[in-house]
């Protein structure tokens, strides 16, 4: 027997219909924000991401699906759609003229090769946005209210965003300068990943998994500490922001984010302090390095499954639809015909309805009928409808009634 993939999943029945829900809230959100929606290639060249997510951070190291195409191209599956949308927007020349910021949202299955676990898929889904064009603090709050708010809308209202900034380019190398100091003597103390970290990026040491509960890395110098004073009026200008719009923030000095395209501000979701809902932040020098003109640009992801798991663990009502308008129960061939034309005219006209096609005795259609936990049914009767009229009755409480076939979805209107 051939199985799914490790950290992968197949989608269906109940949770295809939360899944559906929670979709439908955050592209209705997206639309008041005014974020169109953008699907990329599941696959890209693995430059993209080598340059665009950074040589030495995790995600490229050990985390992608690289291979060779027939063609002997080096392509890799998308592991985030940063880098992806990034590409789109300078192919496409979107940077000229920019009189108003380009802002997309989408919601793509991505690709990590990570050891699977609760929470940690190989195969993930990501709800994301960007906003391309404004160097101002208001997109850095715009973008962080619309991830924040997304969270609250499915039901979790118990969000918490937290926030750091890494500064501009010369607050960030002042901090580098810093932790490569402190680091110095401690390097032989931390696992082997950080050691190569200490000689190629410094600042990944902060987010190492092995050495997360290490005191050197626990006293570590803050970024915080480092900035230059426009840099620190930027972050309090943030901070005032998301209080006027009262969005719940916590400042965490160690939040360093694991990919190297951010500056300025970085910040992630999360819920009673476990693991990351979602994380974004500022990357104004993304769409240089990948070979468009300075532009600056700050963007979110949420993890559509943690998402989802959350609000399971957290009893958030999710309302999903476990029942069928109507069921038309049939016995003979004639019978039969009718059910055909009149299953499809009723579906046409929004309702949700089935029939018999399992050649099944009418004992068993009425327990299909239950099983699909139908609200009202039809039994077909070939002198009934000599007359061109049928019965229809109500499964709860039993009552009927008999209408024409003309006059089956007025009824339903009317009664449902
Ligand atoms: P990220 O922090 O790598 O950021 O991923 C964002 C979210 O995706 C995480 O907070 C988590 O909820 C979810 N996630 C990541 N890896 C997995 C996994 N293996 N299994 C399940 N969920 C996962 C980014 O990807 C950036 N592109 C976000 C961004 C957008 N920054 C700016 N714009």
């Amino acid at each position: 027997m051939i199985t799914k993939q490790k950290g992968t999943n197949d989608i269906y029945g109940e949770a295809a219909k939360k899944r559906a829900y929670v979709n439908e809230i955050l592209a209705t959100l997206c639309e008041k924000y005014n974020y169109g929606y953008i699907e990329t290639p599941v696959f890209e060249a693995s430059e993209l991401f080598h340059r665009g997510v950074g040589e030495t951070t995790d995600m490229v190291q050990k985390e992608t699906y690289d291979f060779k195409d027939r063609g002997d191209r080096d392509l890799t599956l998308r592991p985030e759609g940063t880098a992806p949308v990034v590409r789109w927007f300078i192919e496409n020349k979107l940077y000229g003229n920019m009189t108003d910021p380009v802002k997309v949202f989408y919601n793509m299955k991505m690709y990590r090769y990570e050891r699977p676990q609760s929470g940690r898929m190989r195969e993930l889904t990501q709800w994301g946005f960007e906003c391309f064009g404004s160097d101002e603090v208001i997109s850095d709050a715009e973008v962080i209210s619309l991830a924040y708010n997304a969270y609250r809308l499915l039901g979790l209202d118990d969000v918490v965003v937290e926030l750091n900034t890494l500064g501009d380019t010369e607050s960030r190398s002042n901090y580098r300068e810093a932790l490569v100091e402190y680091f110095k003597p401690h390097i032989k103390d931390l696992c082997e990943d950080c050691q190569e970290r200490f000689e190629k990026n410094p600042l990944r040491i902060l987010d190492c998994k092995v050495d997360a509960g290490n005191d050197i890395l626990k006293h570590a110098p803050k970024t915080i500490d480092y900035l230059n004073e426009e840099s620190k009026a930027r972050f309090e200008k943030l901070k005032d922001l998301l209080e006027l719009m009262d969005i719940n923030y916590v400042v965490n000095t160690n939040l360093v984010r694991g990919l190297d395209y951010y500056n300025h501000t970085v910040f992630e979701i999360s819920l009673n302090g476990s693991y990351a809902l979602g994380g974004g932040g500022r990357y104004n020098g993304l769409v240089e390095t990948l070979d468009g003109p300075s532009t600056p640009a700050v963007g979110f992801a949420m993890g559509l499954d943690r998402t989802i798991m959350a609000m399971e663990e957290n009893g958030v009502n999710i309302p999903i639809n476990d029942s069928i308008d109507l069921y038309i129960l049939y016995v003979s061939d004639t019978e039969q015909e009718t059910a055909a034309y009149l299953t499809q005219d009723l579906r046409l006209n929004g309702f949700i309805v089935e029939t018999d096609s399992m050649k099944k005795s009418l004992k068993a259609q009425f327990k299909s009928v239950d099983r699909f936990n139908s609200k009202y049914l039809i039994v077909l009767n070939e002198e009934e409808l000599k007359t061109n009229k049928v019965t229809i009755k109500d499964n709860k409480t039993k009552e009927e009634e008999q209408v024409s076939l003309n006059d089956i979805a007025d009824y339903l209107d009317m009664h449902m």
